[in-house]
């Protein structure tokens, strides 16, 4: 859990740290597991996998027995671990955690298991960076409880069945698409976690803010929430900001424009961009006239990578309705002029 990841996005955006960016930094986990729910019904939003896992844990519960192993999958910074460990609370069973990138050999993942003990729940984090092999060892475990460890090498190789104790396992991923059909067809459940609104995040702030004993008001959370990209690790670590400016500033009580002046000071605008998406935003306006560009003169005219033009800052604008990816290159839609304050050409 505490190794990074060299992911595309991860690994272009890692430079002075983003403050919009959805993955975990190195050094939030502290403050994000004091931030984390631990109940159920404190986890904010996503109000259909929260129902159905509910159902999933009641059930497992009534018959006295673990529960159906639990895919989460979503993008970065919604909520799945936070679940993950949620589930071995409401179980009331002990958590054991790893993640796909860890576990390279079959070997590394038999020592997890064999050393599980009945009802304990197993997170894998990033399932999808899992080894084939361990996959494969992954399947017979989900199913039948039980894992052939290989002994020797060569001709004098056998293999030795070994029971399992029963176990839950929750496995989260980013890229659902990305695992076999097998594997994801041993999962009893499947909670695909969606981005939340703005009133979602305000209730996560309000949450937070009362752990910090931040004083807020309404306004401020709704300030907070509309630039925080739907995602609740975002907005916990825009309030962190929020709280250090108005603790510099010695604000006692935290307003809308308190809020708005703390974030303006970071370049997070009021939809959440900050400055590389606005600088993408405005050279595709005003020296392109709105395109089509192609992504590599977009990136030359921002002076970045293309790489991160893609993997940074598209996504997000893409997601927002603010351009489009079209097979003569990326276009201002018309909420990216409007969001510049300037208005769209006709046509
Ligand atoms: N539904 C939620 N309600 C309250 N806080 C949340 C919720 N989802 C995520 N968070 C907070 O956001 C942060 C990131 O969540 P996490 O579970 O680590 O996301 P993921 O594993 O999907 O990247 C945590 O600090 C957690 O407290
Ligand atoms: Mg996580």
């Amino acid at each position: 859990m505490t190794q990074q990841f060299p992911d595309h996005a991860a690994a272009a955006a890692a430079p002075g740290q983003r403050l919009v960016g959805a993955e975990e930094e190195p050094d939030e986990q502290t403050i994000e597991s004091a931030l984390r729910p631990k109940a159920l019904g404190d986890f904010v939003g996503q109000p259909r996998v929260r129902q159905q896992l509910s159902l999933v844990l009641e059930a497992s519960k009534l018959r006295g027995r673990s529960a159906d192993h639990i895919l989460l999958s979503g993008p970065p910074g919604l909520g799945k671990t936070t679940l993950a460990m949620i589930v071995a609370e409401e179980m009331g069973a002990p958590l054991r955690i790893s993640s796909g990138p860890a576990i390279q050999h079959s070997g590394d993942l038999a020592a997890i298991l064999s050393s599980l003990t009945p009802g304990e729940v197993l997170f894998l984090d990033e399932i999808h960076r899992m080894s084939r092999p361990a996959e494969e060892m992954l399947y017979m475990a989900m199913e039948d409880f039980r894992v052939d460890i290989v002994v020797g090498k060569g001709a004098g190789a056998t293999s030795i069945p070994l029971e399992l104790p029963p176990f839950t396992l929750v496995a989260a991923t980013t890229r659902a698409g990305l695992l076999p059909g097998p594997l994801r067809d041993r999962f009893g459940f499947t909670g695909h976690l969606e981005f939340y609104d703005v009133a979602e995040l305000e209730l996560v702030l309000r949450r937070s803010a009362g752990l910090l004993d931040l004083p807020i008001s309404t306004e401020g959370f709704t300030e907070i929430a509309s630039r925080s990209r739907g995602t609740p690790r975002i907005a916990n670590r825009l309030l962190r900001r929020v709280r250090d400016w108005a603790l510099v500033h010695d604000v006692g009580h935290i307003d809308a424009r308190s809020c708005a002046a703390a974030l303006d000071m970071y370049e997070v605008d009021a939809r959440g961009l900050d400055r590389l998406d606005r600088s993408v935003l405005e050279a595709l306006v005003h020296k392109f006239g709105g395109g089509p560009v192609g992504l590599s003169t977009l990136a030359i005219a921002v002076g970045e990578e293309t790489e991160t033009v893609e993997t940074v800052a598209e996504p997000y604008l893409v997601r927002e309705g603010l351009i489009g990816r079209t097979p003569r290159g990326r276009i201002a839609l018309p909420a990216a002029w409007d969001h510049l304050g300037l208005a769209a050409p006709e046509g």
